[in-house]
């Protein structure tokens, strides 16, 4: 398949994980990248791996919470490549604290990189996208913000809103031809998940959570944004994918 063929993708939190895999993907079917994360040197090894391929790709670091600087790299990107054809918003963080215990700052953090700096780069990016006559945004989310996990409260209330500031933006912005949509993936095997849990629990989650049998490669998540992003998906807007290997299913 070659559906981005030309196209330029903005992909944030490029540089491991769920996002480097989403911008392989899209360069795969000969998308041009814009590749946005706040670690250079994860980002730059993403970057030369895709050179290294042929791909075209320019780094953008920057913190998706100051919302200056994302718009100024939006900016920057938009003029480098001409246009946005799609963003990726998938830059996150996360782990694990029991609501009683949680402090100021450890709240309003999660709530700044998730959700607040999902905003940001959607809103930049969604202004070139209504200048230059539509586009496709794909925010990821999280089954964490479709029901609740104990010790995630600041992650899941990120994630919740996620999913309804994609559906908002879906009906405010399908007139200027901007498709709008999330992910919600289960559990996802990446450096974030590893940092967090360990292999005992690991294995106990997925025996009792995951009737597929397994948790996620981040391939598995790459392929849903793709199509998402594609004309295949042309008259699919406000939606929310779970892809959990079926975990939400009881
Ligand atoms: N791994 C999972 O099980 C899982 C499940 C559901 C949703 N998600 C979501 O998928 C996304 C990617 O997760 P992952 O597991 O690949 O995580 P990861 O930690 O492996 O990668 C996250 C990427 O985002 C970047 N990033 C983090 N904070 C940033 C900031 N403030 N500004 C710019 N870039 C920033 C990091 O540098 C890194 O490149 C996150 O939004 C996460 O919440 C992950």
């Amino acid at each position: 398949m070659n559906r981005f063929a030309g196209k330029v993708v903005l992909v944030t939190g490029a540089g491991r994980g769920i996002g480097k895999a989403i911008a392989r993907r899209f360069a795969a079917e000969g998308a041009k990248l814009a590749l946005l994360s706040d670690v250079e040197a994860d980002l730059r090894q993403t970057a030369d791996e895709l050179a290294a391929e042929g791909v075209e790709a320019e780094r953008y670091i920057v913190d998706v919470s100051d919302e200056r600087r994302v718009e100024a790299a939006v900016a920057a990107a938009a003029n480098r490549f001409g246009r946005i054809d799609v963003l990726v918003n998938n830059a996150g963080i996360a782990w694990e604290e029991p609501v009683l215990d949680i402090k100021p700052d450890r709240w309003k953090k999660i709530i700044d990189v998730n959700l607040n700096g999902m905003f940001w780069v959607a809103q930049a990016t969604a202004k070139r996208m209504a200048e230059q006559g539509g586009g496709a945004i794909v925010n990821m989310a999280s089954t964490n913000g479709l029901v609740g996990e104990a010790g995630y409260a600041h992650y899941n209330a990120s994630k919740g809103g996620v999913v309804l500031l994609t559906k908002t933006m879906a009906v405010e912005l399908g007139c200027k031809g901007i498709r709008v949509n999330a992910v919600c993936p289960g559990y996802i095997q990446t450096p974030m998940s590893e940092a967090i849990d360990d292999a005992e629990f690991v294995e106990r989650y997925v025996r009792d959570k995951i009737p597929l049998g397994r948790v996620g490669r981040p391939e598995d998540v790459a392929g849903v944004f793709a199509f998402l992003a594609s004309d295949d998906a042309a008259f699919i807007t406000g939606e929310t994918i779970v892809v959990d290997g079926g975990q939400l299913a009881f």
